[in-house]
């Protein structure tokens, strides 16, 4: 897959943003090289929770989609191959880089940097649910709850994949840079690709990405069969091929500059009316994807998608206010369905 190839250019996974309709509008507009799932918790998946499958809902496409998990739980991540595995994925992640208080404390997301033992343990993990996964064990051969089974496989999946990739999106330290330490130990376990965010996790998102940190791992990763991805502020196509050339990534994940951006990844500037169609669009799919919900999750991204040229302040504010597609419609002044 791209995934493995040099120069790819893929979205970034992003809690609360990147569900299957944001997934569906970057990749119909943009067509990066690679999404990922926001991150789901393994544990709430092996103890049954089919709310979280909601995560795992697929959008139609032939781009490759990773899915990405936390937790710190090895047997979890075990259980939670094979239902990315049955879903059609075509990898998993492992977060190990988010800086939420609530993840870090259980041992989770940021919190493995200080673990590398665990770490290395869930990869293990991984590659030996891979292993038994190309010998023909499903998921009903596992012990994921009955009602996650169940649940999985009532879901639209596309095709099945013969192959998936394991990796991991880490960042460069805890409380200060231990990149050549940290990705070292990473590296003995053989993932397909590492993602370096070039922050520790008391940055959390602030302050500049370091991407001389991002080069030491590629550098410690030269003459392994991993690749390195490099992730943190880079805002266009541009940027990100500058970046690739600069310091000798694989590839580049972009996250916060495809807010509301959608177009980002095809380097286009969309009308005013190419920008309203995309909104209502992308209104539609967020109630096609979740039906029993309406439009006032959908406001954060009306922010966003405002936040480029879109036209008056009051039109801004009346999309603060929208509840259903037709409250949108009138917003933004289209009169036919
Ligand atoms: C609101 C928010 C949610 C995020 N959720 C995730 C997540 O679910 N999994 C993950 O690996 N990273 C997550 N990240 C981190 C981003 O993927 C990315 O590493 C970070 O924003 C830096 O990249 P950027 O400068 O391109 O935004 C999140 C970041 C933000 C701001």
């Amino acid at each position: 897959m791209n995934a493995l190839h040099s120069g790819i250019i893929a979205l970034a996974p992003l809690d609360g943003i990147t569900d299957s309709a944001f997934r569906q509008i970057v990749d119909e507009i943009g067509k990066p090289d690679m999404l990922f799932t926001e991150f789901i918790p393994v544990a709430g998946l092996s103890k049954g929770r089919t709310i979280l499958l909601n995560g795992l809902v697929k959008h139609v496409s032939e781009t490759p989609i990773i899915a990405q998990f936390f937790g710190k739980e090895p047997e979890y991540f075990y259980n939670a191959f094979f239902i990315a595995a049955a879903l059609g994925f075509n990898g998993v992640d492992v977060n190990m880089g988010c800086p939420d208080p609530s993840v870090v404390r259980k041992g989770g997301g940021a919190g493995l940097i200080n673990d590398p033992e665990t770490a290395k343990k869930i990869i293990l993990a991984l590659q030996k649910a891979r292993k038994d996964w190309k010998k023909g064990k499903k998921i009903s051969d596992t012990d994921v709850p009955d009602n996650i089974k169940q649940a999985v496989t009532k879901m639209s999946v596309g095709s099945i994949k013969e192959k998936m990739t394991l990796s991991i999106k880490t960042r460069t330290g805890f409380d200060s840079p231990i990149t050549e330490k940290w990705i070292g130990e990473l590296l003995e376990t053989s993932p397909d690709f590492i993602t370096v965010h070039g922050r520790i996790f008391t940055q959390r998102y602030a302050g500049r990405a370091d991407w001389e940190e991002i080069q030491k791992a590629v550098k410690l990763a030269e003459n392994t069969k991993t690749k390195i991805l490099g992730n943190g502020d880079v805002h266009s196509l541009f940027e990100a091929k500058e970046k690739m050339e600069k310091y000798k990534v694989d590839g580049v994940l972009i996250a916060r500059a495809a807010l509301g951006n959608p177009w980002l990844f095809s380097d286009a500037i969309p009308t005013l009316e190419e920008r309203k169609r995309t909104i209502l669009r992308h209104a539609e799919l967020f109630l096609h994807y979740r039906p029993e919900l309406d439009l006032r999750p959908m406001r954060k991204h009306f922010a966003w998608y405002c936040k480029q040229e879109m036209g008056s302040a009051a039109l801004r504010k009346q999309m603060m206010s929208v509840v259903t597609l037709q409250d949108l419609r009138n917003v933004l002044e289209f009169t036919q369905k």
